[in-house]
């Protein structure tokens, strides 16, 4: 049985103040062991901060995004290095919003996820259609085709620290969550893909969570589908009751 994933996808939201606020409030919410992994991805500002309020418990961190390159003249960008650097584990590439509002790439998506793994970075990985795919038919050939370029020349070795999330762009921040059985068709298309490209073995042990206005109320169904592994919580992971809610019913 492989290990369930809440992770909380703050996007462009919280100040340090704020930031460091819910880390406390988490953390002594969350103090004793619970049967999955928590995580939570600040904007890049806030980082630091909570990992350092983070210290001694097992409550993960991860970025929102990072550059491919190890270092140089990116005006503007952040690097593996400087995110391990700080205690970060992971990081979320391939997110919908980069890919349609910053017109990121599969090749780009692609480079990220190796840079990513070579600092042992734990990419969540994000693949997922459109309504207008969705409603055309093309939902399968999407999926496959994001899994294939996104994870292009990868082993089923350098694979095994990917987490994968199913995020369908309609269902994202607009309170249409996919029914448990419209979420579970895509997740075991997904690990059948998995399987197809790298065996079964790893494809059993890889972590598909879903995501697309989750929260408390419906994690419990989405949970009990067999290929769901965990959940990529965007805003009712910002209310730190509601996110603890949803680890408590997942977990
Ligand atoms: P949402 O966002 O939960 O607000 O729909 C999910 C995500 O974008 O990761």
């Amino acid at each position: 049985m492989i290990r369930p994933i809440i992770a909380g996808n703050w996007k462009m939201h919280k100040t340090v103040e704020e930031s460091v606020n819910f880390a406390h409030q988490l953390r002594e919410k969350l103090s004793e062991p619970v049967g999955g992994d928590v995580i939570i991805a600040p904007p890049f500002t806030a980082l630091f901060p909570v990992a350092e309020a983070l210290k001694g418990v097992s409550i993960h961190l991860s970025a929102q995004n990072l550059h491919w390159e190890e270092e140089g003249a990116y005006t503007g960008e952040i690097s593996a290095g400087m995110l391990v650097g700080i205690g970060c584990e992971y990081v979320i590439i391939g997110h919908s919003e980069r890919r349609i509002l910053f017109n990121e790439n599969s090749n780009e998506i692609n480079r990220k996820i190796k840079t990513a793994l070579k600092f042992n970075l734990g990419p969540i990985f994000c693949v997922g259609e459109t309504l207008s795919e969705r409603e055309s038919g093309q939902t399968f050939a999407v999926i496959k085709r994001q899994i294939e370029e996104g994870l292009f020349n990868l082993s089923s070795g350098d694979i095994k620290p990917i987490v994968l999330a199913y995020e369908p762009v309609w269902a994202i921040g607009t309170g249409k969550t996919a029914t448990p059985g419209q979420a579970e068709e895509v997740h075991r298309f997904i690990r059948d893909t998995m399987t197809e490209i790298y065996g079964e073995d790893t494809s059993s042990n890889t972590v598909i969570l879903y995501g697309g206005s989750v929260n408390p109320d419906n994690i419990s169904d989405l949970i009990n589908q067999p290929d769901i592994g965990g959940a990529l919580v965007g805003g009712a992971s910002l209310d730190v009751e509601r996110f603890i809610k949803i680890v408590k019913r997942c977990f």
